[in-house]
């Protein structure tokens, strides 16, 4: 008897093969003389026909995790079927006992956040996870086949990258330690580290020290923001994927990293997970774009084009102060549902990290994708010293290593940063951020 996987079996057992397999009862059907039972193990979509004698299935019920032995053999539907000569119930499942989920019923995505700890063995959210970890594996393998090292940047930090003040604070609990620690002079949140410390926004100024060594780098790591927003498209925490080149001048070189990345992955997953694709999707949206050529707007002309459209918007477009979330989408729908580049951002809208192009722009970009708006961020970094001392501002005063990298065998750098949540959001249609992460974080919700 061989240990096996739903998705094993399915794919490649045969006929005649006896074999043990273990998951979750989905669904049951009462017939004369057999119960038949759709198992499923998280390992794939499909579910597992088995069939049991009357007399040892009496004690199966919904949601029950079991595990069974048995030959297979062909359904008269000419399915694979197990017929269960040994069946072992592991955990029973008491459906009436406020278990919210019951067989073959279909749940909005809003219910089935309420039971955040159940959801990964509902049919849609265990193919999200799946298409997940697709993504993520495409991911690595991508930047591996590019010759980028990955470089593990600390969650524990001084900065704020984005210098937008939302990052977390972190401190130690014990009032002990803190005693004990404490010097003359100390607040108590310097403690611990002898300054400030926050979890990451971003892993960016890190990859810019280690580019500076290895070339070509990428980071896939949690970020967190301490934003309070509420919105289908923020989290408190999410997975950000970042990658920095060094000897790069020209902002084509860096959209040029970000489409062949966002095609390549795209491609492999649908390829390899087009089932788990075709069952997480809320809205099908397709991805006919994988074969496009992204467009590239500059930051003026997106104005100019929103301008000309401006009956269409709640709010009109202010160039002073970016692109609100109806702009953006207007703009990808604009661009025939194509992700779309939007370029040379004036400077006041951006970080003190990113380099000026000519007067008052600097040379960055925003990858604007269908259904959700922005996806990257992205830029050239500034790396003339001078320049640099003069822009960084007070809350990351202390950023002398980062200056330094422009001292010492400095070269152009340029990275860019891709919400991972945002970027499945846009690939499957899915219109709520929260949908797309396994626990999300987000104001007033972290008990789970
Ligand atoms: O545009 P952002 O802030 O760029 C950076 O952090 C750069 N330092 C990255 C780099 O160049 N290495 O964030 C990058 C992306 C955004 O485009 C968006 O997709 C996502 O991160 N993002 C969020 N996703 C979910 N929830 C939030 N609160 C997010 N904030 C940003
Ligand atoms: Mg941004």
């Amino acid at each position: 008897k061989c240990l096996s996987s739903v998705s094993h079996i399915l794919g490649a057992h045969k006929t005649g093969d006896v074999v043990t397999v273990k998951g979750w009862i989905k669904s049951l059907r009462n017939q004369k003389e057999h119960i038949f039972v759709d198992l499923s193990d998280g390992s794939t979509d499909r579910k597992l026909q088995i069939c049991v004698p009357k007399h040892s299935g009496r004690n199966l019920t919904t949601g029950a995790s079991i595990i069974v032995s048995g030959p297979l053999s062909l359904s008269p539907k000419g399915q694979l079927e197990l017929s269960a000569n040994n069946i072992e119930v592991c955990g029973k499942c008491v459906v009436t006992e406020g278990y919210p989920f019951a067989p073959r019923k279909q749940y909005t995505p809003e219910y089935i956040r309420q039971y955040l700890h159940f959801r990964p063995r509902t049919n849609k959210f265990s193919a999200l996870l799946r298409v997940r970890n697709a993504a993520t594996l495409a991911i690595y393998n991508h930047f591996d086949s590019e010759g980028f090292v990955n470089v593990h940047t600390p969650i524990l930090t001084s900065n704020d990258c984005e210098g937008a003040g939302e990052v977390f604070r972190v401190l130690p609990e014990s009032a002990n330690l803190v005693k004990s620690m404490m010097k003359e002079g100390q607040s108590e949140d310097e403690v611990y580290f002898n300054r400030k410390a926050f979890l990451t926004v971003s892993g960016q100024l890190h990859l810019e020290a280690a580019a500076h060594g290895l070339s070509k780098v990428y980071t896939f790591g949690p970020t967190f923001r301490a934003e309070n927003s509420r919105s289908r498209l923020h989290l408190s925490e999410f997975y950000m994927v970042e990658a920095e080149v060094a000897f790069v001048d020209k902002l084509e070189d860096v959209t040029g990293c970000v489409e062949t990345l966002i095609k390549k992955v795209t491609t492999e997953v649908v390829d390899k997970s087009g089932e788990d694709v075709e069952r997480c999707q809320d809205v099908k949206l397709g991805c006919t774009w994988v074969d496009k050529k992204f467009p590239v707007v500059a930051y003026k002309e997106a104005v100019d084009i929103l301008d000309k459209n401006r009956d269409k918007f709640k709010e009109k477009v202010h160039p002073r102060e970016g692109l609100g979330k109806e702009h953006e989408l207007f703009l990808v729908e604009y661009c025939g549902n194509v992700p779309v580049f939007v370029v040379e951002w004036p400077k006041e809208m951006k970080p003190f990290y990113m380099r000026e192009s000519e007067a008052g722009l600097v040379s960055a970009f925003d990858l604007l994708g269908p259904n959700v708006g922005e996806i990257v961020g992205g830029s050239l970094r500034e790396n003339d010293y001078d320049k640099l001392r003069k822009k960084i501002p007070e809350e990351n005063s202390h950023l002398e290593w980062y200056l330094e990298l422009r001292k010492f065998g400095s070269v152009p750098t340029g990275g860019f940063g891709l919400g991972f949540e945002r970027y499945l959001q846009s690939l499957l249609g899915i219109g709520n951020i929260k949908d797309a992460i396994p626990f999300p974080r987000w104001p007033h919700n972290c008990s789970l």
